[in-house]
């Protein structure tokens, strides 16, 4: 499990972990992954003022043993016994999943032109993201599971474009999950669509630097919630909520956010949502410079900042939101049998639906869905990485062709 330390906890034989949340949003975040092999390398990451580190507790010499479990098991108990109002699926998730296909293809196909048409002639398609947002929200409150499991397995290719529809689905998804009311979710639909339209002022050179960031690089980084801000402020049709929330959005509880160093109950709850779904979102895509990172460890580093970052109970509730395994991920059961998750469960987070296609030797078996809740003799043993082997996990849960008929960009 990734866990947060400080650097004074930090000790050899300890396994860093690069989280790709470093440069960019964490400057003190240390980060080059690998090993700490000597006292001297410890005392050189202290003096160079980083503050926090992200460890892997299995990997490395220094044993977690026990604390670990513990840590793990204390985090399950503690998004299990969250409780949450009934979670209603209006339609199961395969039959969900034909309109989900086409909502994220007409929203990457809109995030495409959005992109050109700000960078070419600072114009914005309202009437366009009003009628995507109504078909996320509408979406999401018939069956979350299919635009997550899009989400989660379909747009690494294209983060550019990708990244404001994938954090429009988990933003709207987690509001739903909240109980908001269909038109708060259509208000925060808009906000994560456009929480980050104005790094389109930021040099490509910057955003898409592999190394730390300067000074001076990172106060151009801090200067797009504004941006994206002033051109949303106050067009027709964008409500004073949807542009404050584009403005928080990278606002943390405890004050050390930009660009208003906002805490506490002064930050808004459309600007709390964006601001999880999006490090979930940059956490779990492939990016120029790092490798994506599952799904389950990414929540794992969102639970070990719920303290200083988010407000009391939001990282616990977004993890809830979207299971402790979140659709998409490959994982291991109980009888060796090896799938995916199609569908989660707010009630039961340990226990998803899974499909199941491969034997214990990874060779194909007839696939069969199995929803461990019921189940009882089996369970999750671990989580797996597809790119491991070579695999692409959208061939199993969703059907080729239709991801082909819908994605023209
Ligand atoms: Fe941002």
């Amino acid at each position: 499990m990734l866990r947060r330390i400080s650097v004074t906890e930090l000790r050899v034989g300890m396994y860093v972990v690069d989280t790709g949340l470093s440069w960019i949003e964490h400057p003190n975040l240390y980060s080059v992954e690998g090993e700490i092999f000597s006292e001297a390398e410890r005392v050189a990451i202290c003096q160079e003022g980083y503050k926090d580190v992200f460890v892997e507790t299995c990997h490395g010499r220094y044993k977690f043993s026990d604390v670990d479990v513990a840590y793990r098991k204390e985090f399950e108990k503690e998004i299990s016994a969250i409780a949450t109002t009934e979670d209603i699926r209006i339609t199961s998730v395969d039959d969900e999943m034909e309109q989900a296909l086409r909502i994220h293809g007409d929203a990457m196909a809109y995030a495409h032109r959005l992109h050109h048409c700000v960078r070419s002639r600072n114009c914005i398609d309202l009437e366009g993201a009003k009628r995507l947002v109504r078909d996320l929200v509408l979406s999401v409150m018939r069956n979350r599971d299919a635009l997550l499991t899009l989400v989660n397995v379909l747009s690494e290719e294209r983060y550019t474009y990708s990244h404001c529809i994938n954090v429009a689905v988990l933003a709207t998804s987690f509001g739903n999950f909240l109980d908001l009311p269909s038109s708060m979710l259509e208000e925060l639909g808009t906000a994560a669509l456009f929480h980050d339209i104005g790094k389109i002022v930021v040099p490509r050179s910057i955003l898409n630097k592999p190394g730390k960031l300067t000074e001076a690089e990172f106060e151009i980084i801090k200067r797009h919630p504004r941006e994206s801000f002033h051109m949303l402020n106050r067009r027709p049709g964008i409500s004073s909520n949807v542009a404050n929330g584009v403005l928080q959005h990278h606002e943390k509880y405890n004050g050390s956010g930009y660009p208003n160093r906002l805490s506490g109950e002064s930050i808004s709850l459309i600007g709390r949502i964006i601001s999880i779904a999006d490090v979930y979102d940059a956490l779990t895509s492939e990016r120029v410079y790092k490798r994506s990172i599952l799904p389950h460890k990414a929540l794992s580093i969102i639970y070990s900042m719920r303290e200083t970052d988010y407000h009391p109970g939001m990282a616990e509730r977004f993890i809830k939101c979207v299971g402790i395994y979140p659709p998409g991920s490959m994982v291991l059961v109980s009888n060796g049998h090896i799938g995916f998750v199609c569908a989660s469960r707010s009630d039961s987070p340990l226990t998803p639906m899974v499909k199941v296609v491969f034997d214990a030797h990874m060779l194909p078996l007839e696939s069969y869905t199995v929803d461990l809740a019921e189940a009882k003799e089996l369970s999750i043993v671990s989580c797996l990485d597809p790119a491991d082997y070579n695999l692409d996990p959208r061939m199993y849960l969703v059907e080729l062709e239709d991801v082909l008929q819908n994605y023209a960009v």
